[in-house]
């Protein structure tokens, strides 16, 4: 595994709440989309960035069950970006030997991008690089619920009992199953919240809040996050020990 400068492992995985697009476009007198548009160089940039600092799992929040209420236009431009996002890069990421996953709901999609979506997890299923997981649909609630259902679903067959039902169970039957937690979360554009991400997955997760808006972060942005992620003490409800690491407290 690669180490960073600060002789530091990079985090496993990192996520993304990739936000701002809009505010970075009135700031300069533009038209929303363009924020979008810049944001997707963004995208471009940070994955890169990313894959040479050795993180092997990026999971970018890109369109939330909640976006859905803004202008229909603007709902049509971000699902148009991603399918030229697909169309673009696939074959890139592809050379890249980078893994594409696509969590989120997917009943409701257009029907003209659902095939991407299929197309772009399964040329790279084999890929053994950088999981890049794109959340797009993507609400924790709803996936909650939905896993919540499949079991319920099961249990009502007769596959399992209401005993089986725990937390490993569970978490296979979300998007997720299969894709380490999130060991940071980072939100751009000062906001501080987790409008609906990864709610079960991000338990324990540390978060770094940044100022930058999304179509300005870089490398450097994601740097300076992971570093300050690297500062910090996860305790997971135990006790850190003098020498540092966690203990049990026994
Ligand atoms: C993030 O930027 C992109 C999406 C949520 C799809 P925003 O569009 O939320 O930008 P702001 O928050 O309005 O500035
Ligand atoms: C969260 O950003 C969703 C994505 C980044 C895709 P929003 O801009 O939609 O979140 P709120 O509305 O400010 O909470
Ligand atoms: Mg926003």
């Amino acid at each position: 595994m690669m180490t960073n400068e600060t002789g530091c492992n990079p985090p496993r995985h990192v996520a993304i709440i990739m936000d701002g697009n809009g505010r970075w476009a009135l700031q300069r007198g533009l038209q929303r989309f363009r924020g979008h548009h810049q944001g997707v160089e963004a995208v471009r940039r940070v994955a890169r960035a990313a894959r040479e600092m050795g993180i092997e799992y990026l999971t970018l929040y890109s369109f939330s069950t909640e976006n859905w209420s803004r202008p229909k236009a603007e709902v049509s431009e971000l699902f148009s970006l991603l399918k030229m996002f697909i169309r673009r890069d696939l074959a890139d990421l592809h050379r890249d030997n980078v893994r594409v996953i696509i969590i989120g709901e997917r009943e409701g999609l257009p029907t003209d991008i659902l095939p991407l979506l299929v197309e772009a997890e399964r040329l790279t299923a084999k890929n053994t690089g950088q999981t890049l997981v794109i959340a797009f649909n993507y609400g924790g609630r709803h996936e909650i619920v939905s896993a919540a259902r499949r079991i319920a679903a099961m249990a009502v067959r007769g596959e399992i009992s209401v005993d089986d039902i725990d937390s490993g169970l569970f978490e296979n039957m979300l998007d997720t199953r299969g894709i380490p937690d999130p060991d940071v979360v980072i939100r751009t554009s000062g906001e501080k919240r987790l409008s609906n991400f990864l709610l079960w997955q991000l338990a324990y997760s540390e978060f770094v809040f940044v100022d930058r808006l999304w179509p300005d972060f870089d490398g450097e942005d994601l740097k300076l996050a992971v570093s300050e992620f690297q500062g910090r003490s996860r305790r997971y409800g135990g006790v850190v020990s003098e020498s540092g690491s966690r203990g049990t407290g026994s």
